[in-house]
């Protein structure tokens, strides 16, 4: 049974290994998606199997017990699981992940007290190897999840998304982490039941640390923390695996921490931001302007039928979409505002920046929701270069990912940052609600260029507009 079992492991880490892999594309993301679950549903199973044989084997009324509580406890799991996917938005799902970010983070502070109580009350102590991967897999675990009860509350405004900055924040973490050090190293000496009280003092520390990281964070800079936590509790499941002796908990552990790492990074880069400042926290936040005071000089505004009259003249459209279309989800408009347009002959586009939004792929996942055909939604890097042959670019709540200031202010708080080179085409108009600032709370100096028009109202509502229009 345990080779049957090894196999099939073996299995399900190649299929998530596919997974992955399906993943990163989004016309390969459903098969994907289809492995996950092949896989997640083959380690289940054989971990169910070994259960049974080992239960089977003693045949003891407490093992069939525990039989019985994994089968109710996974049904209800189940049950929850299948209610909360089928009923969440598109748009809440950021939250949704952090909730099950602070499951994996519980139960791995769950996994590793059950096996610390194990090895103190038969064996008295155990090797230090052991010991450790207890005692920071709880860790770890703690600081997941609290630090993800906390992303899940900012993300869903249930808690004040401005970041907590309390005087000497960061020396309160680095005290956290250097008196945790010094009771793992207690931990480690003490022998059976002794280790309770290190083991139980950080674990408050952790749980601590990781609503104090988290609640230091502004709520705009959450997709990239809930990557961070993804990591984690990647990390944290591995740990759990090394503790349970599974193989397959340490190879996904291994997967997820990992991939959320990478996740991070790229995310981090694409907004010309570094990792450690992100997680010091305050960037972009509380919503004040901290661009230059400049004179840009005056706007000029355009009406929604002229935009109209403009595209139909038009044959070459780029659509850039940014954080105001998921705001305003005008994702149905804009897919059908690109049908009438492409009826009409008009070659139309998008041009889909790394950031865009607030998640890594918001703006992929909402033009597919809204069923705009994948081969025209571009990267940043496949558009940029045609932008100075488009008749007309359509910037649809998108601020920061379309800001020039990026490539000519080097003073500017996000210069560096990529961004698409939208004034480059011949025409721009701009679907905004006012002259406010986007997430970096920078003035875009590409509203007031000579071939940029804004038009002003709820981005909806003017794609409607523009559609009704264009008849
Ligand atoms: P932003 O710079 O956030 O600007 C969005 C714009 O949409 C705002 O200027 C806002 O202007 C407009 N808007 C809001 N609601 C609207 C509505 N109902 N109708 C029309 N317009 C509306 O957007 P972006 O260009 O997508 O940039 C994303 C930013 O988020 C970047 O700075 C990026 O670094 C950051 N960020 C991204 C991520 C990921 S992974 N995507 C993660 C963290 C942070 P008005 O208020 O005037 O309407």
């Amino acid at each position: 049974m345990v080779e049957f079992v090894q196999g099939a492991y073996i299995l399900a880490a190649l299929l998530f290994i596919l997974a992955l892999a399906g993943l990163s594309k989004h016309e390969t993301a459903r098969r994907g998606n289809q492995f996950g679950m092949a896989g997640m549903g083959l380690a289940v199973g054989a971990t169910l199997l070994l259960v049974l044989d080992q239960v089977t084997s003693y045949d003891s009324a407490a093992g069939w017990f525990g039989v019985v509580i994994i089968l109710v406890a996974g049904s209800i799991g189940a049950v929850i699981g299948i209610r909360l996917a089928r009923g969440v938005e598109m748009t809440g799902m950021p939250e949704l992940i952090a909730m099950m970010h602070s499951f994996v983070g519980l139960a791995a502070v769950l996994v590793g007290y059950n096996t610390w109580i194990e090895v103190a009350d038969f064996a008295g102590s155990a090797d230090g190897i052991h010991n450790a991967e207890v005692f920071i897999g709880v860790f770890i675990g703690a600081v997941t999840f609290t630090g993800s009860i906390v992303a899940n509350l900012k993300l869903s405004a249930k808690m004040k998304s401005a970041p907590m900055t309390l005087p000497g924040r960061h020396l309160l973490n680095l005290g956290i982490l250097v008196l945790s050090a010094i009771l793992l190293v207690w931990f480690m000496n003490a022998d059976g039941w002794g280790g309770t009280a290190p083991l139980v003092i950080m674990t408050v520390l952790a749980l601590v640390l990781g609503f104090h990281l988290v609640a230091a964070i502004g709520g705009g800079d959450m997709p990239v923390v809930v990557s961070m936590l993804n990591s984690y509790s990647g990390w944290a499941a591995a740990a759990a695996g090394f503790m349970l002796g599974n193989d397959l908990l340490i190879i996904t552990g291994a997967l997820v921490g990992s991939s959320g790492a990478i996740l991070s990074y790229i995310m981090c880069k694409a907004m010309n931001r570094s990792f450690v400042s992100v997680i010091a926290g305050g960037f972009g936040s509380d919503g004040t302007v901290s661009g230059e005071d400049r004179d840009y000089g005056e706007h000029r505004e355009i009406q929604a039928d002229e935009v109209a009259a403009l595209l139909a003249d038009a044959s070459s459209v780029v659509i850039t979409p940014g954080y105001g279309m998921a705001v305003a989800q005008a994702q149905y408009p804009v897919a059908e505002m690109t049908r009438k347009l492409r009826e009409k002959g008009v070659d139309v586009r998008f041009g889909i920046h790394p950031v865009a939004g607030r998640l890594p792929g918001h703006m992929n996942v909402l033009l597919a929701e809204a069923k705009v055909p994948y081969d025209i939604v571009l990267e940043m890097d496949e558009i940029n270069d045609d932008l100075p042959e488009i008749d007309v670019v359509l910037v649809i709540g998108a601020n920061d990912t379309v800001n020039p200031a990026a490539l000519e202010e080097p003073g500017s708080p996000i210069a560096g940052m990529p961004v698409i080179e939208v004034w480059k085409a011949k025409d721009v108009v701009v679907f905004k609600r006012s002259m406010a600032t986007g997430y970096a709370g920078v003035q875009n100096p590409l509203f007031f260029k000579d071939n940029t028009q804004m038009l002003f109202g709820d981005a909806k509502d003017k794609v409607n507009e523009i559609v009704a229009a264009l008849g």
